[in-house]
């Protein structure tokens, strides 16, 4: 018997950094992000005829999603939620678990986030089974999932989802629900610092004092930008954030940077093209050396002319494909 369950990616554009509470992770500031539902995440699970505990293994058969391969430190922290979840759901058996995504891991591409809401479905799913109960509702999946991977709550929840201390929901911006999430690829190999290292790390740098404040107030005024269609605004918001999250990480007691020349290169490239066109794309990073631009329906030629920028000639470009109705 198995049980597959899949999950979205979600990118912050008001970002979770620091910890109020490190082993529930519950944020000291609140977060928005957008589910992009074409990067997704599948696990797995398949009972276990031995005791000798819950094993992980990679897809090998299951085309996009083969080939993701996770550290041995990464199997254990994904095993250990497992564990978690089945202690909380009072189960005793053992589980061989699969997983992979459909697109680099540890990338700045949240595959954390995604790979731990799916793992969090699938178990909830195969353990209320079991046990013959029902499924536990989405906010209680979410909320068990967080304890894994803090962000990984916000990807039940879309088009956007608004994480705040231990409570999310999803909110909805009109046009902007129907967003185009474009990747640049600048690096594929996995990040350095850990986001769990990087939670920690900024409380030591000196712009942190006034941190909870910018991000409450960028969060107010991105929220109130996207309800009035204020494109250029929601832009100039996002880039102070990511900038703003970026600045801590490269100022705290051991600087560190996911920031390299060819990611300067693809932001300059978003940020002539805004000179240019007097228009273009939101941009955001996260823990991660790529480049994420999100487009508006109606900005489909802007998007076609952005990606054959000579710019970005050397980077592989990424889309969501998720124009129109396509959810
Ligand atoms: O959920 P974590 O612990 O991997 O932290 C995610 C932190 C960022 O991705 C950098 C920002 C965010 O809000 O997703």
């Amino acid at each position: 018997m198995s049980w597959i369950a899949c999950a979205p990616s979600n990118i912050a554009l008001i970002k979770y950094m620091g910890k109020l509470d490190e082993e529930r992770n519950v944020p000291l500031n609140a977060s928005l992000s957008f589910t992009s539902h074409d990067f997704i995440s599948r696990a797995e699970l398949s009972v276990a005829d031995n005791a000798a505990g819950d094993c992980w293994q990679p897809f090998d058969d299951e085309g996009v999603f083969a080939g993701i391969y996770l550290s041995e430190q990464e199997q254990s922290k994904y095993i250990k939620h497992l564990g978690f979840i089945k202690n909380h759901l009072e189960f005793s058996g053992n589980f061989i678990l699969k997983s992979g995504n459909n697109f680099p891991k540890g990338a700045g591409i949240a595959s954390s986030a995604s790979s731990f809401a799916a793992l969090t479905k699938a178990a909830v799913q195969a353990i209320c089974e079991l046990k013959g109960g029902v499924v536990l509702p989405v906010e209680q999946m979410a909320a068990l999932s967080r304890i894994g991977s803090g962000s990984s709550c916000r990807s039940f929840f879309s088009p956007w989802a608004l994480w705040n201390g231990e409570e999310v929901k999803s909110l909805s911006f009109g046009e902007f629900d129907h967003l185009s999430h474009q990747i640049i690829i600048v690096s594929d190999k996995a990040k350095k610092v850990s986001s769990s290292q990087a939670h920690r790390l900024v409380k030591t740098s000196l712009l942190y004092k006034d941190r909870v404040d910018r991000a409450e107030t960028r969060l107010k005024q991105l929220i109130k930008a996207l309800e009035s269609d204020d494109w250029h605004t929601v832009f100039k918001i996002c880039w102070a954030e990511f900038a703003d999250m970026h600045a801590l990480f490269a100022t705290c007691d051991e600087p560190f940077s996911y920031i390299s020349g060819d990611s300067v290169k693809a932001l300059n490239a978003a940020t002539s093209f805004w000179s240019t066109y007097g228009d273009g794309p939101i941009v955001t990073m996260d823990a991660g050396a790529n480049v994420h631009v999100f487009w508006r329906q109606d900005q489909s030629r802007l998007q076609i002319q952005f990606s054959g920028l000579p710019e970005l000639a050397g980077f592989k470009v990424i889309n969501d494909g998720n124009h129109g109705n396509k959810r």
